[in-house]
């Protein structure tokens, strides 16, 4: 029975299993038998795997996060090893290439971010593996897609905290600064933003100044509105221009684990303004519970075509969704750059528009 092997890999998302689900009831009824890898490349290199049968995918739609778990710090190019307690890293990609003849699989497909499909093309480059690509992140930032699954779900949960901070920003008469992922992109943050009825929006595209915060937050109280919304892009700079990191991880694929410039804008933004301002990160809530029905669909119709590009035997590519269709595009071009905001783009002009600030 020829055999396809998948693995979900880096940050989680809304809509992993949906993948996993409809990779292996395609490939079922072509005779295939689909072998799962646990936490990510991990279980690729230790051979840590389960057979996707009935039972293992029964009830997966609406289930967040990755039956098959995940992680982000287990290159098999760059694999961090202990030894007496000491960590290393060691080039295990050869043993992750006999762990999948030993298993006789025909082809690996690899749902992940930009992170988890560059190591898909190293290994295709490299090792002449049979890869398939699928694009997963709520950041919404790979290039040669027009959506990622999670994206949907998580931009539904930050339009949600921004209702919520809404009512109690007008009751207090505050200013609420909502901190988002979104990485070096400011999807997530620009279009919840939008969805949330904010007054400012800061990301990582558009350079910052805080007199602009401040004009539009006064003006606003000027006009009997004494409470604003405020929302920052993790990935957005301090005024001095760097990056605001929580952590450094030196053993991560994603070295620097980013967080803290809401409270540092919140900061500025009270000293100026003398109205109390609030800081609420949303953190994780973004990357968990069920997907929305778009995020659902997506997933579902991705898994399909990646297990569809299996049978094909149509290797080294991801697949994607452009406009109305999902189609395969060379994996070389999707892992090539980081999609962020164009700022010329409608949306962006929408924003402004209506009067939202964006910091500029
Ligand atoms: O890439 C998805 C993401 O959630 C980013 O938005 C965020 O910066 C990062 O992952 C957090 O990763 P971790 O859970 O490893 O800290």
């Amino acid at each position: 029975m020829p055999k396809v092997g998948i693995l979900t890999g880096g940050g989680d998302c809304p809509g992993l299993n949906a993948v996993i689900r409809a990779v292996a009831k395609t490939l079922w009824p072509q005779g295939y038998e689909v072998i799962g890898f646990l936490d990510g490349f991990a279980g690729l290199v230790e051979g840590r795997y389960l057979k996707l049968d009935n039972p293992s995918i029964s009830g997966l739609l609406h289930r967040g996060g990755t039956i098959l778990g995940t992680n982000n710090r287990n290159d098999p190019f760059h694999y961090p090893v202990r030894k007496n307690g000491q960590l290393t890293y060691q080039d295990m990609s050869d043993v992750a290439i006999e762990n999948l003849a030993r298993l006789g699989i025909e082809s690996l497909i690899v749902v992940g971010g930009d992170g988890s499909l560059s190591i898909a093309r190293e290994f295709k480059e490299k090792k002449g593996l049979n890869v398939i690509g699928v694009p997963k992140t709520i950041d919404n930032d790979l290039a040669s897609t027009d959506q990622t699954f999670g994206f949907d779900t998580a931009l539904a949960t930050a339009t949600d905290a921004l209702d919520k901070l809404h009512t109690t920003a007008e009751s207090h008469h505050r200013v609420m600064v909502l901190e988002l992922m979104g990485r070096y992109a400011g999807w997530i943050a620009l279009e919840s933003g939008l969805a949330g009825g904010a007054d400012v929006i800061l990301i990582p595209e558009i350079p910052w100044n805080i007199d602009s915060v401040v004009r539009k937050i006064l003006d606003r109280k000027n006009q009997g509105k004494p409470f604003s919304i405020v929302v920052v892009a993790e990935g957005v700079k301090s005024p001095s221009g760097e990056l605001v990191v929580r952590q450094t991880i030196p053993d991560s694929a994603e070295r620097l684990r980013l967080g803290g410039i809401g409270e540092l804008v919140a900061k500025m933004i009270e000293e100026r303004t003398q109205i109390e301002t609030r800081t609420t990160v949303l953190g994780h809530i973004q990357r968990g519970g069920s997907p929305s029905p778009f995020d659902r669909i997506l997933a579902t119709r991705l898994g399909v075509a990646a297990a569809m590009a299996a049978v094909q035997h149509n290797y080294g590519i991801m697949v994607s969704l452009k406009g109305q269709n999902i189609v395969p595009v060379p994996l070389e071009e999707a892992t090539s750059k980081l999609r962020q905001v164009p700022v010329d783009s409608q949306l962006i002009q929408a924003a402004r528009a209506i009067g939202i600030c964006l910091g500029d």
